[in-house]
């Protein structure tokens, strides 16, 4: 992703116009993406691979690459940031795309927080594509501001361009890991969906331009068909002759979250990206966003 200029408090205001919450997204091209407050520009919607081993990650990965799909969510503790990095050598091999076009983002183990500038090294080595797009703390845990501090370290000496957190609910949770921080996470990644939406979260940091990004935008697995049966969503869907896949993902994006469905089917990978040719209505936003019931589905 490219560098871009930084302009005060950071998020860009670019085209379309089809933003209701507050972060405007770049939708001129098949990856619209935000202007995060590090500078860089990062895919609004990716594909996420957990539980998915070395080789279908590869393969994931690669599927999504050929769909238009700029953005790729991994971490150490999956296991599969080898078969990512694969995946995304392949694209580049037969000229798809340039190690500039692609996002990718990894995270800390827990495990690792007490040793985490080596950590950031072994996920560089695993990936295999020289830098890393964001870094995130994967969860809260023992030594966690100190992990922050090597990510800290890791973009300074050029290993990473922007970092952030995973799993940091409240304003006080955010607090508490940048007291000492020089910069200010660029992203929150939380579980987040259509039946817990981190609202007040979002609001809150406006004022640091951190965005929010969505882990189990479809509930996760053993919820999806919860959500897309949801009668709200189904009727949404029928109006717009889409799935109810791509009216949730369409619900995060226009709410001004990243998204990031897991797939590991060549299908849903196709149909989940096909979302940038329509757009809800504010009626159809407010219902939505009405169907929060703060109900988790996690609690890691
Ligand atoms: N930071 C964290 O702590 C954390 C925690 C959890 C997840 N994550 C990240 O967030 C990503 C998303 O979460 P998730 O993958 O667990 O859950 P999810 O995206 O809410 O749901 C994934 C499930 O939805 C199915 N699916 C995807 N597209 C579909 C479609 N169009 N129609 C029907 N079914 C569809 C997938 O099956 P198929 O494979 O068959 O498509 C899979 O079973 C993860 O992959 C991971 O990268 C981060």
């Amino acid at each position: 992703m490219k560098r871009a200029i930084i302009f005060g408090i950071m998020v860009a205001v670019m085209s379309a116009g089809c933003s209701s919450g507050g972060v405007n997204i770049m939708e001129e091209s098949s990856s619209p993406c935000v202007r995060l407050n590090s500078g860089y520009d990062m895919p609004v919607l990716g594909l996420g691979t957990w539980t998915q081993d070395n080789g279908t990650a590869e393969n994931s990965v690669y599927t999504a690459i050929c769909e238009g799909y700029r953005l790729i969510d991994t971490a150490r503790y999956y296991g599969n940031e080898a078969g990512v990095g694969r995946g995304v050598m392949r694209a580049i091999r037969e000229g798809i795309i340039t190690r500039g076009d692609i996002f990718i983002t990894s995270k800390i183990m827990p495990g690792n927080y007490s040793d985490a500038d080596n950590a950031i090294d072994s996920s560089l080595q695993a990936l295999g594509l020289g830098y890393v797009d964001l870094m995130l703390i994967h969860q809260p845990g023992y030594n966690d501001e100190e992990a922050y501090r090597a990510l800290e370290r890791g973009v300074m000496a050029g290993k990473i361009r922007s970092i952030g957190i995973s799993n940091y609910y409240t304003p006080s949770d955010f607090e508490r890991i940048t007291r000492n921080a020089s910069i200010i996470p660029a992203v929150v990644q939380n579980e987040n969906h259509i039946y817990y939406q981190n609202t007040a979260l979002q609001e809150y940091l406006k004022r640091y331009g951190t965005i929010i990004e969505s882990w189990y935008p479809f509930g996760g697995r053993g919820h999806t068909q919860e959500l897309f049966s949801d009668k709200a969503i189904t009727e949404i869907a029928a109006k717009h002759g889409r799935t109810p896949a791509q009216i949730i993902l369409r619900w995060h994006i226009q709410s001004g979250y990243i998204a990031i469905p897991g797939s590991k089917n060549p299908e849903h990978i196709r149909e989940n990206i096909n979302i940038f040719d329509f757009a809800l209505t504010n009626d159809e936003m407010n219902i939505i966003s009405g169907l929060d019931r703060q109900q988790r589905f996690e609690l890691w």
